[in-house]
């Protein structure tokens, strides 16, 4: 994958580091040194918004002033004793008192955490200073057990490796509430799913059932865990837990029987008695008052004000609850814990017998009874076997009875087995319980909670055990801490000035040396034909390690007899020898284990495995030291195999009092924890060291020369990528194999610098995903696009043709209904036209309206039809009124649209002869010898007068031949023309009644005589003179102009063939003789005018006729 592509070096994109000098100057300066970093990126700053708000969040510092942030700058004193100047014992202790003096009880020495116990409540674990710590790196808040936590969660959950929290100190400084603490707070910022959060309340219900049967209260504390505790916190790969492992350590059981002054026994017991209810006790045989059990009572006086034992009853059952133990296992645990409290008051009277041995009897049957009853077997057998031990001879068993004192010891060798063998089938009931469910690959916390350094005034096998282990925990934080750091500086070839220390290797030696140990000297004691004595064992001691310079033989009157001192490195110890062969043989006699095994309690059978008659043997057992021993070991390589993490609580007094600070006590813890040694080699050693390889393979994104991935060598490659960071070089140096890093501010800011290039790589992933995701939602979109798409053009296009194809049907339809409506309308309309033509004569109008279709046909039927009718009206005409409607058909043809006065005509008939000139007879002998005798027209007209414009009145006479003017009283022929000779007739378009009929030109104008009577174009005078002249043009005016005009024509036609032009203007030219004359037509519109009336004027060549 890319690196994000193409930017600023890395180091710059981390931005560069505001305070690193003042964080790499002298250590002296505290404030300077962790001063807040100011400007590395927005992202920085958005950060530390974050941590100010979780920091505002987070609540009280201390007590007195609720509200305070978390915050550095309030400490008081040197929060990190790296940087105590001087660094002194006596520093170290006044700086622990000043702290411890405001409350502040932890303190750092780099990454150990030191404890001081406030012997009080304070205000430091809410859910807010838990968030505070969760958000913020170690350096940022004041030194706390949580950040240590955090510190331990953070590597599980990131670096996938195994760590371990090692606590230590001594009894009473609080190791047990610094392991809850740490378990509490690994639960608060685990997970929360509800499978996750389940199994985080099995976890911590774990502790209340523990401290219940394992702890008790001693003098050094109230709630002291009288047993040794590994839990292991298993988680999946994201940081959830999915379960546990307990592992317990040699139970101090001799307490069950017996307990030192002002102490008590195990909690359960007080727990049951004061806790449990009327009917509970009951069905345990069992008294509610304390005094009532012996087992109880040794530890007088007893002070229970310190304790709640009833509410705390309560608290463990419920634990056992959630830990899934069914009530029926429970009502089983409590019986066991009853019976124990009984066979601790059956006591034994010695007996003699009749041999002279010493038997012995059980003084308070009831209460074995009692015992017997509630572990459901017989007393009997359990009498007989606490009174008396079967040895297993060759051939046959012996029994010998036992003495009193026998019997007491017996009787409190079984209660202690009980009790301790019930706490161990508890753990590993509780450990069924809280095993991971899942085999997936796991990561693990260990938390080590060991019973701390003790010394009492008479201290025995339990306390040696309990001190070795000490020692043993102390030789794992020498090595780790102290000596394998400064080897490993010397071997790196780094620069450095040994420190030195008190290395307890040597008592170690000295206590589990194979052969040579205190240990194998107890067991070579213990193997001796009856187990040997405490004696033998003090003697073999003695003898072997007088010498030894941790060993003190006594033999003044300081101390008893039967004890040995041991210089531990936490103090001397003396121990008494008594018991310590009984204890590591721990045997418990056959007898008993049968008996118990045969108990009817199935819980019995788990717990004396060895009782059962089918597992016979002869082996002895191993002895209590050994498995100590072997579990010490294996706990020790489990420890070496993790990171571990330190936290060294101090005790600031013996008197379990809050605000006293014992200095010499503390003195005392402070040197023999070692921890002014710590402080020297941390201050001058490296925090972190890393293998090339591995750091390269973790940071190699920080840089773009070891990013995706280097070729070279793994030390160059990482020369690379710590110079693209901005980090001081005096942070660094160089080994053979690996790096080292000197302040742990470095580790985180390098921690912070991949933590925010991680992001950007899982953003630049989770781009990349979400692109291609969203690209491929995208194509699939747009497939499913494209098919919806195209169903629906598909559809719509089917559509569409499904509505064309239903328009066309119905223009189809509409066009076959039009067509058939037309058709039946054509029909109707022809139908009842045939049926009702209108009237035949041509003037009717009449004509059925059509329908539109038909309009055309109609005028086309209506044109003929009419001409049809017209053709039948004429057929009936005879000739008269055939010629009179040519006459008018012609006068049409002429006239109309042209003469204003034609339409007046129109309805007048051309009745021709108007004087009955044809019965006239002196016309009849006239026109017979001009061959005139056919009138067709004869009317008294006026002639106008050429010279003047005046009108004279003639007797106008029109033959077939000729036009003829004769004088009206007379009826002389003034002039004749004939017909051939008048070519052209001029009018008016007026209304006027004025006609201008031309004569030929060549024809001559003369007055006809009475030889020549027929000569065409002769003016046949009656005149005067008789001569004959030529007159031009003729003017007349008469009411029958359509008429006179209309038959000129047709007679002219029919004479020559050829019709006379007809000229109708309001301008033409006549001939008057000699001269032509211009005939002008105006209509005046005066008012004057009478309409009809005209005015001629005549100038010179002008005739001006004014209408
Ligand atoms: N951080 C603490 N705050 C308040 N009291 C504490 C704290 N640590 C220890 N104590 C007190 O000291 C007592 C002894 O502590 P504990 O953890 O049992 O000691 P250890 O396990 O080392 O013997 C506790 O019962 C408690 O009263
Ligand atoms: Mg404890």
């Amino acid at each position: 994958m890319a690196s994000g592509g193409p930017g600023p070096p890395l180091g710059e994109r981390l931005g560069p580091r505001s305070c690193s000098g003042e964080r790499l100057g002298p250590r002296s300066c505290s404030g300077d040194r962790l001063a807040p970093r100011s400007c590395s990126g927005d992202r920085d700053r958005d950060r530390d918004r974050d941590r100010d708000r979780d920091r505002e969040r987070a609540g009280p510092r201390s007590a007195p002033a609720p509200g305070r942030p978390l915050t550095l700058e309030r400490e008081v004193g040197v929060w990190d004793t790296v940087l105590l100047e001087p660094l002194t014992e006596q520093a170290f202790i006044a700086n622990l008192h000043q702290r411890y003096k405001h409350d502040q009880i932890y303190t750092y020495i780099s990454q150990v955490l030191v404890s001081v116990n406030p012997y009080k409540k304070l205000p430091l674990y809410s859910s807010d200073v838990i968030r505070a710590y969760r958000s913020c790196s170690r350096f940022e808040l004041p030194p706390h057990v949580y950040a240590v936590a955090e510190e331990a969660y953070r590597a599980v959950r990131e670096h996938n490796s195994d760590q371990c929290v090692v606590i230590s100190g001594e009894s009473g400084a609080g190791k047990t509430e610094a392991s809850k603490l740490i378990m509490q707070y690994v639960a608060a910022v685990s997970g929360r799913a509800k499978e996750v959060n389940a199994i985080k309340g099995q976890l911590l219900q774990s502790n209340p059932v523990l401290e219940a049967f394992g702890n008790a209260k001693t003098h050094r504390n109230d709630n002291s865990s009288r047993f040794g505790k590994y839990m292991d916190l298993e988680f999946d790969f994201k940081g959830d837990p999915i379960g546990g492992l307990i592992t317990n350590y040699l139970l101090e059981k001799s307490r069950v029987t017996a307990q030192q002054p002002c102490e008590r026994n195990f909690h359960i017991f007080y727990q049951l008695l004061t806790g449990a209810d009327i009917q509970l006790l009951k069905s345990l045989k069992l008294q509610r008052n304390v005094e009532n059990y012996d087992i109880l009572k040794q530890g007088r006086p007893l002070q229970y004000e310190t304790l709640d034992d009833k509410r705390d009853f309560q608290v463990t059952r419920r634990a056992m609850d959630i830990l899934g133990l069914t009530p029926d296992e429970q009502q089983a645990i409590l019986r066991v814990i009853a019976s124990v409290l009984k066979l601790g008051n059956v006591t034994f009277s010695p007996v003699n017998n009749i041999d002279g041995s010493e038997g012995c009897v059980v003084d308070n049957e009831y209460d074995l009874q009692d015992a017997c009853e509630l572990l459901h077997t017989d007393t009997a057998s359990l009498q007989a076997s606490l009174t008396s031990h079967t040895l297993d001879g060759r051939l046959d068993a012996v029994t010998v009875e036992l003495s009193a004192a026998e019997a007491c010891s017996a009787r409190d060798v079984l209660a202690r087995a009980l009790y301790s063998r019930l706490f161990a089938w508890i753990v590993m009931r509780i450990n069924e319980t809280i095993k991971p469910k899942k085999h997936a690959k796991r990561k693990v916390l260990g938390v080590l909670d060991i019973y701390g350094f003790e010394v009492f005034e008479r201290n025995g096998f339990e306390q040696f055990c309990i001190n070795f282990c000490n020692e043993k925990l102390q030789q794992i934080f020498i090595q780790l801490v102290l000596r394998e750091e400064q080897e490993e500086y010397v071997r790196e070839g780094i620069e450095w000035t040994p420190v030195d220390y008190f290395n307890n290797a040597v008592i170690c030696d000295l206590i589990e040396k194979t052969n040579q140990g205190i240990l194998s000297m107890l067991d070579d004691e213990c193997l001796k034909p009856g187990h040997g004595s405490d004696e033998g064992f003090l003697s073999r001691l003695n003898a072997a390690c007088s010498n030894h310079p941790h060993f003190s033989v006594i033999s003044d009157n300081s101390s008893p007899a039967h004890c040995f001192r041991l210089k531990h490195y936490a103090g001397d110890v003396t121990y008494d020898v008594t018991d310590f062969v009984k204890k590591n043989v721990d045997a418990l006699s056959r007898d008993l284990s049968l008996v118990m095994y045969r108990c009817d309690l199935p819980l019995m059978k788990a717990l004396f495995p060895e009782g059962n008659p089918k597992r016979v043997t002869l082996r002895r057992g191993t002895s209590a030291s050994a498995q100590f021993k072997i579990s010490l070991g294996a706990l020790m390589k489990s420890l070496a195999a993790k990171q571990a993490h330190y936290v060294r609580c101090v005790k600031p007094n013996d008197t379990k009092v809050a605000n006293e600070f014992d200095s010499e006590l503390v003195r005392h813890q402070v040197r023999y924890l070692n921890l002014l040694e710590t402080a020297r080699v941390k201050r001058v050693g490296f925090a972190f060291r890393q293998s090339y390889e591995s750091f390269l393979a973790r940071y190699k994104m920080l840089s773009l020369h070891t990013w995706p991935s280097w070729c070279g060598l793994a030390a160059e490659g990482v020369t690379y990528l710590l110079r693209d960071l901005p980090i001081s070089m005096a942070e660094y140096a160089f080994g053979r194999t690996k790096l080292f890093i000197r302040s742990p501010e470095t580790v985180y800011e390098l921690e912070e610098y991949r933590r925010d290039r991680l992001e950007e790589l899982a953003t630049l992933i989770q781009k990349t995903w979400r692109g291609w995701r969203q690209h491929r939602l995208f194509e699939a979109m747009r497939k499913s696009q494209i098919i919806i798409a195209s169903n629906w053009r598909t559809w719509k296009a089917k559509e569409e043709l499904r509505a064309m194809k239903q328009r066309r049907r119905t223009e189809w339809a509409a066009r076959l209904v039009q067509r058939a409506y037309r058709g039946w309308k054509r029909r109707r309309f022809l139908l009842r036209l045939a049926h009702h033509l209108p009237s035949e004569s041509p003037l009717c109008r009449e004509w059925p309206r059509a329908p539109p279709p038909c309009q055309h046909a109609s005028a086309l039927l209506y044109k003929l039809y009419h001409k049809w009718r017209c053709h039948k009206y004429r057929m009936r005409f005879d000739q008269t009124s055939r010629n009179r409607m040519r006459e008018k058909v012609t006068s049409s043809i002429i006239f109309k649209g042209r003469k204003a006065s034609y339409p007046k005509s129109i309805g007048h008939p051309f009745l021709g002869d108007y004087v009955r000139l044809r019965q006239n007879s002196q016309w009849k002998k006239m026109s017979a010898q001009s061959n005139d005798q056919y009138v067709v027209f004869a009317d008294i007209i006026n002639k106008i007068a050429r010279s003047s414009g005046k009108f004279v009145p003639v007797l106008f006479v029109l033959s077939t031949s000729s036009m003829l003017i004769l004088d009206q009283r007379t009826m002389q022929i003034k002039y004749r023309i004939p017909a051939p000779e008048i070519y052209r007739i001029s009018l008016s378009p007026f209304l006027d009644d004025i006609a201008v009929f031309h004569v030929r030109a060549h024809s001559p104008t003369r007055e006809t005589t009475v030889e020549e009577p027929n000569l065409p174009g002769c003016l046949m005078g009656g005149g005067d003179s008789g001569s004959k002249h030529r007159k031009g043009d003729l003017v007349f005016q008469t009411g029958h102009v359509i008429e006179i005009v209309t038959k000129l024509f047709l007679v002219i036609q029919n004479a020559t063939g050829k019709p006379p032009d007809i000229n109708i203007d309001t301008e033409f030219e006549a001939n008057f003789g000699q001269s032509d004359v211009v005939f002008s037509f105006k209509a005046s519109g005066h008012p004057d005018m009478p309409p009809g009336q005209i005015r001629i004027i005549r100038r010179a060549n002008k005739m001006e006729v004014i209408l």
